[in-house]
């Protein structure tokens, strides 16, 4: 494991564009209202899932020194990365975790990878409530985020020329 050097290391790299390929296909794959219950994503719920499972080996390894150390860095721009990031990471979490109990609340059972999942909430008839609901927009907010965070590597990359986006790739 790298510690402290400039890049990512190899595992935090395939980890973060993988999480990024899953986030694209859980929103490509979301489903909302009647169709859940009668016909429920499976492949949502799996993709989604796999989001979820990714977070607990990257978030050892972050915290075991395989990101570049960024502590020294200072000004604006330093801030608006950390509290993006920040923001990231807990959407990679709750989005998931709601999303487990907005099934659960539907009356849906959630299966990942053939395995049936325990119920978070128990079920509840009527509109799928306020969790759901912020899943639901919390959902099309990452892949802003993502976007903006995208185009701020890109900048990076050829503005600034301070090579972001190396650290985040395997060449
Ligand atoms: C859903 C999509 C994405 C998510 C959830 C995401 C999430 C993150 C997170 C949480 C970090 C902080 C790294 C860490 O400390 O673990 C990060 C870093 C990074 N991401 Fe993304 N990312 C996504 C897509 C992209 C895309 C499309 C690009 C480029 C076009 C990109 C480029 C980068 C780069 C270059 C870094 C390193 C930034 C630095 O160290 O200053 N990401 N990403
Ligand atoms: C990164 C992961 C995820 C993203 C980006 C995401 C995104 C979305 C989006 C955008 C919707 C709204 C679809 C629409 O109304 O047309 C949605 C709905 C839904 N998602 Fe997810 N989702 C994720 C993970 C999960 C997981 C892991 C589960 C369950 C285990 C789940 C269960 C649901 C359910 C039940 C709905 C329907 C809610 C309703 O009708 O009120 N999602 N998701």
């Amino acid at each position: 494991m790298t510690s402290n050097s400039f890049r990512y290391s190899k595992s935090m790299i395939v980890i973060h564009w993988l999480t990024a390929l899953l986030v694209l296909g859980a929103w490509l794959t979301a489903e909302g209202g009647r169709k859940v219950i009668e016909n429920p994503p499976l492949l949502h719920f799996t993709l989604g899932l796999a989001v979820l499972v990714l977070i607990v080996p990257r978030l050892i390894l972050r915290l075991s020194g395989a990101a570049p150390d960024t502590s020294a860095q200072r000004g604006w721009l330093a801030t608006a990365a950390k509290a993006g990031h920040g923001l990231l990471y807990l959407l990679l979490i709750g989005l998931p975790i709601t999303g487990w109990y907005a099934a659960s609340r539907m009356g849906v059972t959630v299966y990942f990878l053939g395995l049936q999942l325990p119920a978070l909430t128990a079920p509840v008839q009527g509109p799928p409530g306020l969790i759901a609901d912020l899943h639901e927009n919390a959902g099309t907010f990452i892949l802003i985020l993502a976007g903006l965070h995208a185009l701020m590597a890109v900048w990076h990359q050829l503005v600034l020329r301070d090579g972001t986006l190396q650290r985040m790739s395997l060449r």
